[in-house]
């Protein structure tokens, strides 16, 4: 389908031997209309398309021994060699336990570079020499262990596809989200004014945009520093270095 925005469809890649499942969850909501509308070019690539025999295998034993098996080098190193043909800026990422934390920080920079690698493993893991010669960065959902990377594929996608132009209704939406701003987000609430007793906060219900405006910042503080004291203490910095930046740009002390 026609891209409807100037700007060009961001591209993924998704390595993975259930393209199935990539591409079931990719088809709605969301991520499914900015599909259909050319806003984000999304393929998956089967390693085991690069196999030789009848069973198309893609994974062997491990050496040393020890349960689970272990995906084989050749069908991930010949699919990945493929998605590097279609994406050739992108940088390959494994998603893996062992990853850095994926943030908002990571989405953005995704969002931004315009195309990425998705690499999901299965069994007990990947073969190591396919992590050290054609892997770029590895990202973790959390600390536990999922099955497959499937799933935080999917969770990458939907995070950088909110973020790209035209695939959000209102462009403003993704800059008021949780951790845009270094904040997370303040409380929502819709029809009716009340229910089984509870109301809604009466100044959303005053139409002084700037009475709302403070009290949403205020909201988005006060459940910070109660959910998540780590960003609060982070955001507390950044507000004070910008408040130094300004007072000596002020007094001219600034070089
Ligand atoms: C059963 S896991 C392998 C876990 C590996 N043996 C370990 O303990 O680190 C199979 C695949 O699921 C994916 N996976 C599992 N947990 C994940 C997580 N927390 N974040 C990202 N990917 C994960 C990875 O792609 C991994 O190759």
């Amino acid at each position: 389908m026609k891209n409807e925005t100037a700007g060009e469809a961001f591209h993924a890649v998704v390595v993975t031997i259930f393209p199935e499942l990539i591409e079931a969850v990719a088809a709605v909501g969301v991520f499914g209309r900015a599909v259909d509308r050319g806003l984000i070019q999304l393929e998956t690539i089967n390693p085991r398309r690069y196999t030789d025999d009848r069973h198309q295998t893609v994974d062997s034993k491990a050496y040393g021994g020890g349960p689970g098996m272990v995906m084989k080098v050749g069908p991930l190193r010949a699919a990945l060699e493929e998605a590097r043909r279609r994406c050739p800026k992108a940088k390959v990422v494994y998603l893996s336990p062992q990853g850095e934390p994926f943030t908002q920080g990571h989405a953005e920079a995704c969002a931004e570079l315009g195309e990425v690698i998705l690499l999901a493993g299965r069994y007990e893991g990947i073969d190591q020499r396919v992590i050290e010669r054609d892997v770029d960065v590895q990202w973790s959902l959390g600390d536990y262990v999922l099955s497959g990377g499937e799933l935080p594929a999917l969770v990458v996608l939907d995070a950088v596809a909110r973020l790209r132009p035209g695939v959000l209704g209102d462009e403003g939406s993704a800059e008021a989200e949780s951790f845009s701003a270094g904040l997370l987000d303040f409380p929502h609430y819709t029809r009716p004014e009340e229910v089984d007793g509870q109301r809604v906060p009466e100044v959303l219900l005053s139409g002084d945009h700037g009475a709302i405006a403070a009290w949403r910042q205020a909201q988005a503080e006060a459940v910070t520093q109660r959910q998540r004291p780590d960003l609060w203490a982070r955001w507390q910095e950044q507000q004070q270095r910008a408040e130094k930046r300004k007072g000596s740009i002020g007094d001219g002390s600034h070089e």
